[in-house]
């Protein structure tokens, strides 16, 4: 039987029994009314985790980060955020179609954060003739960049430069867990330079469903009334938020399990087609294939692999992205280095 190994995102994690029974067995209340204990939980331990004073539950990244972004961008006025942002390449321009918001980006390779790009740009007064600039967005690790980590180093320069002209700085950190295990950082060291922090429980962490914003409690007061007003007000949520809880608790640190067996694909390709991939630049459970360079198209090169049962995704026309999660093990591991070497050195590419 050919197996199925499904590295699309780690999204798709199923929750695990334990994490079932906790949420079932979940005390909740109506969340609308301020009154479920287990998202009062989640939202303190998040941002105790983060040194913020208080966090919000939200249904999904994108609306943490959309809320994070009309917390400090009035309509008309500015975002900056690199080109592979998720926030501007994913997340359906909403922040044009719900807030009004315009932006501008700049080119970063991997994502990687160069402070001086955004700061080049940043115009925080600029009269009545450009549009001013409020927010700066990061994103951590970087998602389309191929889980690039964002050294604190540069963020700190960002941060210093921002504060001081008055733009604000948001995280996007759906995959903050990430970079923290993968370096030994704590939370609280990356959401110390930030306003507001976005991270998500439904990725890396295997929870079905949530994400947290966190800030100032005046913010996230705010941002409570944002959450409403789009809609994303949920009331017995503790039953999603018990699944998040359990999955700090349980799945944290067995994010070097995903970076390791992430590495390894790319050790191994690498290795075969030094061109596809630098295994050097793997710094956590994502790894974007050049398939270009081996004269595939992204889309052949996922379609032929699908009917192996290996499962990745086209981020553009020739790169594919392999993203490892709580339901890939070492021997699906294996299965995807030997699929992804194969096609590459032994069949001809189909453009
Ligand atoms: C970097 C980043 N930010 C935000 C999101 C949005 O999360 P959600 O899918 O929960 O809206 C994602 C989702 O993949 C992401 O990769």
């Amino acid at each position: 039987m050919t197996p199925l190994v499904d590295l699309r995102s780690d999204t798709l994690t199923r929750p695990v029994p334990a994490m079932r029974t906790a949420m079932a067995e979940a005390e909740v209340g109506d969340d609308v009314y301020g009154e479920d204990p287990t998202v009062a939980a989640l939202e303190a331990r998040v941002a105790d985790l983060l040194g913020h004073e208080a966090g919000l539950f939200m249904p999904s990244g994108s609306l943490a980060n959309q809320i994070g972004m009309r917390l400090h961008v009035a309509p008309g006025e500015e975002v900056l955020a690199d080109s592979l942002a998720h926030v501007l390449r994913a997340e359906m321009g909403a922040a044009a179609a719900f807030s009004g918001i315009t932006s501008r980006s700049w080119v970063a390779p991997r994502g990687l954060l160069d402070p001086a790009q955004p700061l080049a740009m940043m115009q925080p007064d600029a009269g009545a003739y450009q549009v001013s600039t409020r927010l700066v967005v990061v994103e951590n690790t970087h998602n389309f960049g191929g889980g690039t980590i964002q050294p604190l180093p540069a963020v700190r320069q960002l941060r210093e430069a921002t504060l001081e002209q008055g733009v604000a700085l948001h995280l996007d950190g759906a995959r903050l867990w990430n970079a923290c295990v993968a370096t030994g950082t704590a939370p609280a060291a990356y959401g110390a330079l930030f306003d507001t922090v976005s991270v998500c429980l439904s990725k890396g962490l295997g929870a079905p469903v949530g994400s947290v914003l966190v800030g100032s409690a005046q913010a996230m007061a705010a941002a409570r009334i944002w959450r409403k007003r789009y809609g994303g007000g949920m009331r017995q949520a503790g039953i999603l938020a018990a699944g998040g809880l359990w999955a700090l608790e349980h799945h944290l640190d067995r994010l070097a399990l995903d970076h390791a067996r992430a590495r390894s694909v790319a050790q191994a390709v690498g290795k075969a087609a030094p061109g596809v991939v630098d295994p050097d630049r793997v710094e956590t459970n994502i790894v974007i294939l050049d398939v270009g360079a081996a004269g595939w198209s992204a889309a052949a090169f996922v379609a032929a692999a699908g009917e192996r049962g290996l499962r990745m995704y086209a981020t553009d026309a020739r790169s594919v992205r392999m993203v490892w999660h709580l339901d890939v093990d070492d021997a699906a591991t294996a299965y995807a280095a030997d699929v992804v070497t194969t096609m590459i050195c032994e069949e001809a590419p189909r453009p």
